[in-house]
């Protein structure tokens, strides 16, 4: 039986497709029952109805509290069934309670090698730092930020001449390959939580691994 997984954005959802349209595949082991946004005018949550998704739109501005907005949101997701509940740019810092209601169940994903760069601008500080290769990690969460049991990563080379917007760009499309395998190695049972690092068994089949690497750059 598929697992039921929401998914959260906040904007163009790009990620959030990737999930949608692998979750299309026969045999996938997580099936997509609700996309919800914290923004209203996220473009993401179009391309969601458009794919014949249940859509959300939890707009945190109406709420007085954290809390009372995650209430909301949790209240969702049950009414959803959704077992699983995945960040797929969600621009919202989570409180401790909801991080543990979801505990194991909550995946983001994050666009560096963590624990390199976390929080915001990580290609621009991957720029400044030289380093030559950076990339991007799908994880549990925890309540400190971009922290958690890392189940996937997949690495992209940093390249003479790239800028902010291309090194974003190459990084993207790894996000889009990288997430809906990490999803499936959770869904699947294959991917656990054990001493807050994740296992993987080994007889995952070949195309959902938890490691995607590249070429050498030259
Ligand atoms: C991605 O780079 C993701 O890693 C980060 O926010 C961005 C969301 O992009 N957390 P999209 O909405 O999935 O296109």
């Amino acid at each position: 039986m598929a697992r039921k997984t929401a998914i959260l954005i906040s904007g163009r959802g790009s990620n959030m497709a990737a999930l949608l349209d692998a979750a299309k595949a026969p045999g996938y082991p997580a099936e997509i029952v609700l996309v919800a946004s914290n923004r209203p005018g996220a473009a993401g949550l179009g391309i969601a109805a458009g794919h014949g998704i249940s859509t959300r739109a939890i707009d945190h501005t109406a709420y007085e509290t954290r809390e009372d907005f995650e209430t909301a949101l949790t209240a969702e997701l049950e009414k959803a069934g959704a077992e699983l509940v995945c960040l797929a740019g969600f621009m919202r810092l989570l409180t401790d309670g909801f991080v543990k209601h979801w505990r194991d169940k909550l995946i983001n994903i994050h666009p560096s090698l963590l624990p390199a760069f976390k929080g915001m601008d990580t290609h621009a500080r991957a720029l400044a730092a030289g380093v030559k290769i950076t990339g991007c990690s799908v994880h549990f969460v925890r309540e400190e930020m971009d922290s958690g049991p890392i189940i996937a990563q997949a690495a992209v080379p940093v390249l003479a001449g790239d800028d902010e917007a291309a090194l974003a760009a190459r990084v993207l499309d790894a996000e889009h390959a990288l997430y809906p395998m990490a999803l499936a190695l959770v869904a699947s049972g294959r991917a656990r939580v054990v001493g807050e690092k994740v296992m993987v068994e080994e007889n995952s089949p070949p195309d959902y691994r938890p490691l995607i690497s590249p070429p050498s750059a030259g």
